[in-house]
């Protein structure tokens, strides 16, 4: 058995590093009882429109809509506007939490972040082969996460093989077979013969920032949502999320290995949508060469019970409890590390506030995280030269910092 207890704290030198490793997954059998969690509460919505500006509108939100059976998931494959590989940059959710709606939950919340980055900490203690990394900020109170991006990271994202670059355009093209830019269905003129709703543009997104709590950390969070409801339905969308949709492809299972391989992937569409609210999956199962053979909804909330005693299954509560210990690590290990710091510690010229410090975790798949105060070259990395105390804009910084 794994120690639990509190953090480990390795001094390299000048550079502290304080760890944190996870509890094991296997439990044989008993669950920990998780931390409460609240159902998210939309605040806001918003959308990019096809040339990534970002709008407090709807324009993006889309409707569900049955995709037809067959469905070629290469139609305009050609036509496909992409949109450029980026940094993990909290910018547009930034923008939100600035709002007048928002503002006061943004000066009441302890963590704020995009859902990808969220559902990648949750899921952390299952993933063993991806490892990943955050910058964060303490700012007021409040941390901030963005994904570290590398700029040989970016790359390689950006020079997909032409087989990964048709198999993400699955994905993108049965959004648009599955959604419309209007309610109805059955007298539904926004969409071709075929169901085809519109080529895909991968600027386009509508979404969502919702407040909720994980143990005592209020969170605020934002993450794109596929769709909600159409007019078959009886719910309609009301401003939150409980006729949010979201889609997904996969293969189509034909044996006991793809079977094991779906249900491991349930977790990570569970954390995304839960963390959203969202309350229905819709899967489209495709056949090797794109066509959509089969469809199949599922109710966010049935998956653990769904995979429960099979070879893989997951357990939300321990990606749960693991959260809350994650966070709650964060939040005393940032103090503790800037107290130890020996050093001038890297703030910037003009600013003051101790909020301007960035921190790096580093996620060790079947390890744990760890975390370290970064120097004065780590912090100029995340700047990329831009207008930006630590990783946040210069002129959001001030507004919350003071
Ligand atoms: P699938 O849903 O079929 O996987 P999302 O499901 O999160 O709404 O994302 C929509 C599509 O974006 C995905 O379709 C996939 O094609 C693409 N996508 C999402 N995350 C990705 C990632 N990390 N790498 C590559 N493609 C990704
Ligand atoms: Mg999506
Ligand atoms: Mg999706």
């Amino acid at each position: 058995r794994r120690k639990e207890d509190g953090p480990h704290v390795h001094s390299k030198g000048l550079n502290s590093c304080l760890e944190l490793e996870f509890p094991p997954t296997s439990l044989g059998g008993s669950s920990p009882s998780p931390p409460p969690f609240q159902y998210p509460f939309q605040l806001i919505s918003f959308s990019y429109t096809p040339t990534r500006e970002l709008e407090f509108t709807d324009s993006a939100l889309r409707y569900y809509a049955i995709p037809p059976h067959g469905a070629d998931l290469s139609f305009r494959y050609d036509s496909w506007i992409k949109r450029p590989e980026e940094r993990g940059r909290l910018d547009g959710l930034l923008e939100a939490c600035l709002h007048e709606r928002v503002f006061p939950e943004t000066r009441r919340a302890n963590v704020i972040s995009w859902r990808g980055v969220m559902t990648k900490i949750l899921t952390a203690p299952y993933e063993d082969r991806d490892g990943w990394e955050l910058n964060v900020m303490n700012v007021a109170d409040a941390l901030y996460f963005e994904e570290h991006t590398t700029e040989g990271k970016l790359k390689e994202k950006e020079s997909m093989t032409p087989r990964n670059r048709l198999q993400t355009y699955y994905g993108y093209a049965f959004e648009s077979f599955a959604t419309s830019a209007t309610p109805s269905t059955s007298d539904d003129t926004s969409r071709l013969p075929n169901g085809w709703s519109g080529d895909v543009n991968t600027n386009v997104q509508w979404c969502s920032v919702v407040k909720t709590k994980l143990g005592k950390m209020r969170l605020l969070v934002g993450g794109e949502v596929d769709c909600v409801k159409g007019m078959s339905c009886n719910k309609k969308y009301t401003g939150q999320p409980n006729t949010f949709v979201e889609l997904k492809t996969s293969m189509t299972i034909r044996g006991q290995t793809d079977e094991a391989r779906f249900e491991k992937k349930l977790l990570k569409f569970y954390f995304q949508s839960f963390l959203l609210g969202v309350p229905e999956i819709v899967v489209g199962f495709r056949t090797p060469s794109g066509r959509i053979a089969d469809l199949q909804t599922f109710k966010t909330i049935e998956l653990p019970r769904l995979v429960r005693g099979k070879k893989d299954a997951w357990d939300p509560n321990i990606c749960l409890s693991w959260g809350d210990r994650f966070l709650t690590f964060l939040k005393t290990s940032i103090d503790e590390l800037r107290d130890q710091e020996p050093n001038e510690t890297p703030i910037q010229e003009g600013i003051s506030d101790a909020g301007a410090h960035v921190w790096r975790v580093s996620f060790k798949p079947g390890k744990g995280v760890d975390v370290r105060l970064l120097d004065d070259a780590g912090v100029q990395e995340v700047q990329n030269g831009e207008d930006r105390v630590g990783f946040l804009p210069t002129s959001y910084f001030r507004k919350v910092s003071k």
